[in-house]
């Protein structure tokens, strides 16, 4: 399973390449806004910053002006992924863009059907939101099997992103469960790294090579 960061901050997108295990970016709406800054010189920012897949969000919510916010966006750097969300217009939308090679993320995808519909659009990558699941007492963990099972009985090669992962335990179900990558706000990233056995096991071999040397 590959890592992206779900962020638009630029400070932590490039503190996380420094690691050399980002894959790609994820943004949306919500995290964008957060910055304060103009979104296309953003994903500028952050498409030069990372090789790798960099999804932009459309704001639009009618096939036409998805398409033509899809077009502008693909147009900013050839490794922009237009994000769409699951609806009928949406749909209609990956179906074109598709056509035009242009990458899809199809966004806010809840079930599995979903998921096989937006694969069947033509979708890039659907991205299943397990925190919001579980969230409301339903299992993102699930979802994410689920997904996985029917791509592989129908060999669609739709990559699943695991996307609203709110802690370290959601990176080893999306993981066991069958994701092609899990995007990662910055803060959990760096929790995976984390074990307090680790740091104290540090902390002793230390202390003993200290002790040996005093001798
Ligand atoms: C994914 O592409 C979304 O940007 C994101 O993971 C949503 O996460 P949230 O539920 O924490 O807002």
């Amino acid at each position: 399973m590959k890592f992206f960061l779900d962020t638009a901050n630029l400070d932590e997108i490039e503190k996380a390449i420094e690691f050399g295990i980002i894959d790609g970016v994820t943004t949306n709406p919500s995290l964008v806004a957060k910055e304060d800054v103009s979104f296309h010189e953003r994903l500028k920012e952050i498409t030069k910053a990372v090789p790798g897949s960099v999804s932009a969000e459309v704001l639009a919510l009618d096939t036409d002006g998805m398409v033509k916010e899809g077009m502008e966006l693909a147009a900013i750097a050839p490794n922009i992924t237009v994000k769409i969300p699951m609806t009928h217009d949406g749909m209609k939308a990956v179906n074109i863009l598709s056509k035009e090679n242009i990458k899809t993320n199809v966004t806010l995808i809840f079930n599995s059907n979903q998921a096989l519909v937006a694969a069947r659009a033509g979708a890039t990558y659907v991205s299943p939101f397990i925190g919001r699941l579980d969230d409301i007492g339903h299992s993102g963990a699930e979802i994410i099997a689920e997904i996985a099972d029917i791509y592989s009985i129908h060999n669609l090669d739709t990559q699943i992103i695991a996307a609203s992962i709110r802690h370290p335990q959601h990176v080893t179900e999306a993981a066991l469960n069958g994701a092609h990558i899990a995007t990662l706000p910055y803060k959990v990233l760096v929790q995976l790294f984390k074990h307090p056995l680790t740091d104290w096991g540090i902390e002793s071999f230390i202390r003993d090579w200290e002790a040996r040397k005093n001798k």
